[in-house]
């Protein structure tokens, strides 16, 4: 057996089980070319990386940390640019930086990065002006170009995925380990930004603090290396089961196996079938997993997840997101804790207060009302405040550039100024003043509960 088909034979067992949202590829040849050529490629990350991910989930499972996990919806490859790269980082480091300062927790940090370029829907087709074509699912599948040529799943595409997340996460780390990061920069991350907006402004006093406490520190003789780089860790969907099966690899060190295109992946609402493909493949690998759970979520399957995907009961092995919508997180979220509390299981509770809070305004264009983002996230501190548990972060669609996609915020963006800068590829981000708006509050609620 060579080391190609090796590779895509030693995670295959979801090959037997219904996988839902896979692209229909006119050409089978071409995928296998395509996912061989993939196998033989490098892993993105070091397994090593992914169990320290799993060790620092840990800590927010058990409450000793805070995860803030974040990024675009949809990747684009037009994307991959250092501009757009830096302007993500740089509010995730910032957001990083106000949660630390003002709840005082340690921050783990993912983004929604290196990887985020498949997109599960809820149609196959999309119908414009009497003319139907299949839905875009996501670069890494189809081109978002409303042409029958662009639709045609392509599994070049996977290949272009690999190469863009490669090249992402190259620049990634080079910023994080190479002094961008570096605390005593909490001010230049802001400098392009403070002047036009409340929320800049709010963040410029903040670092000034931060500053304060970082000359006292070197006063005192302590410099500490940690200020110098930030642990930061990438993530995305893992909907793609083919590409995600010839990215993972038997760790030399033990043996076992990981999906090293990430550190970690989610299973979406959209994929989550206890007996489908994507918790089978899940299961057999040993990154840290986050399943997003939706308003039906019974707490029956929520005990079966735990049961399928860490029937070690590892803390940190286990992320359950919680997207139920602002108007039904109170009903529905404290039976879901309640039980798996009870069951004696450590999972890490995230909200993410974006995807059950979508609307489309009059205008066509598919948003989300930053007081209702808002809301769902007070509503998962409340529950967690009342049943005594561990509210353990906060995963958000965000982008650093000034988009008008979402609605509300301290710099106020109005239903009418959405068509100004609409650019996401498919659900509706907070654009940078909201983010840190965001991260403000958060860090209220955290200190309050
Ligand atoms: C997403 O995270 O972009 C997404 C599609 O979420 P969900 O699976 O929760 O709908
Ligand atoms: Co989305």
């Amino acid at each position: 057996m060579n080391a190609d088909s090796h590779a895509v034979a030693i995670n295959a067992t979801w090959r037997d089980l219904p996988a839902a949202q896979q692209p229909e590829y006119p050409d089978a040849e071409a995928l296998r070319d395509a996912v061989d050529e993939l196998s033989s490629y490098p892993p993105l990350v070091f397994a090593g990386e992914c169990d320290q991910l799993r060790s620092r989930m840990g800590a927010v499972a058990r409450g000793e940390a805070f995860l803030l996990q974040g990024g675009d919806c949809a990747e684009s490859f037009d994307g991959v640019s250092a501009e757009h790269i830096r302007a993500k980082l740089k509010t995730l480091l910032q957001m990083g930086a106000v949660l630390t300062y003002a709840a005082s927790v340690p921050v783990v940090k993912v983004g929604r990065i290196a990887g985020q370029y498949s997109k599960p829907r809820s149609k196959p087709t999309e119908t414009r002006d009497g003319v139907t074509l299949p839905t875009y699912r996501g670069d890494s599948v189809n081109g978002f170009a409303f042409t029958e040529e662009a639709r045609v799943p392509d599994p070049q595409r996977l290949k272009r995925m690999y190469n863009a997340s490669a090249s992402t996460l190259n620049l990634v780390r080079a910023f994080t380990t190479g002094g961008y990061a570096d605390l005593r920069q909490v001010h230049a991350w802001n400098q392009d930004f403070v002047k036009s907006s409340p929320s800049g402004q709010r963040y410029e006093q903040l670092a000034r603090e931060i500053d304060n406490a970082l000359n006292f520190m070197r006063a005192c003789g302590t410099d500490p290396e940690e200020f110098k780089t930030v642990e930061f860790y990438s993530s995305h969907e893992a909907l793609l089961l083919d590409y995600e099966t010839a990215l993972t690899r038997e760790d030399s060190r033990t043996g076992s196996l990981y999906d090293v295109s990430s550190h970690m992946i989610w299973i979406g609402e959209r994929t989550r079938q206890l007996d489908g493909a994507h918790i089978e493949f899940a299961s057999k690998v040993r990154n840290p997993i986050g399943i997003k759970l939706g308003p039906t979520t019974t707490a029956e399957e929520a005990l079966q997840y735990i049961e399928r995907l860490d029937p070690d009961r590892e803390p940190g092995r286990l992320t359950f997101i919680v997207r139920m919508g602002a108007d039904k997180i109170r009903d529905h979220l404290p039976e879901l804790v309640e039980k798996v509390t009870a069951s004696g299981a450590t999972v890490a509770w995230v909200t993410d207060p974006m995807h059950g809070n979508t609307f489309e305004a009059a205008s066509g264009h598919k948003t989300r009302r930053f007081d209702d983002v808002l809301d769902e996230v007070k509503g998962f501190f409340e529950v967690h405040k009342s049943l005594g548990t561990h509210p353990g972060g906060i995963h958000v669609e965000l982008t650093g550039d000034d988009v008008t996609e979402c609605v509300g915020g301290g710099d106020e963006i109005f239903v009418d100024d959405l068509h100004q800068r609409y650019e996401t590829a498919c659900d509706p981000r907070l654009n940078r003043s909201q983010s840190l708006d965001l991260a403000f509050l958060v860090a209220e609620m955290y200190r309050d509960q």
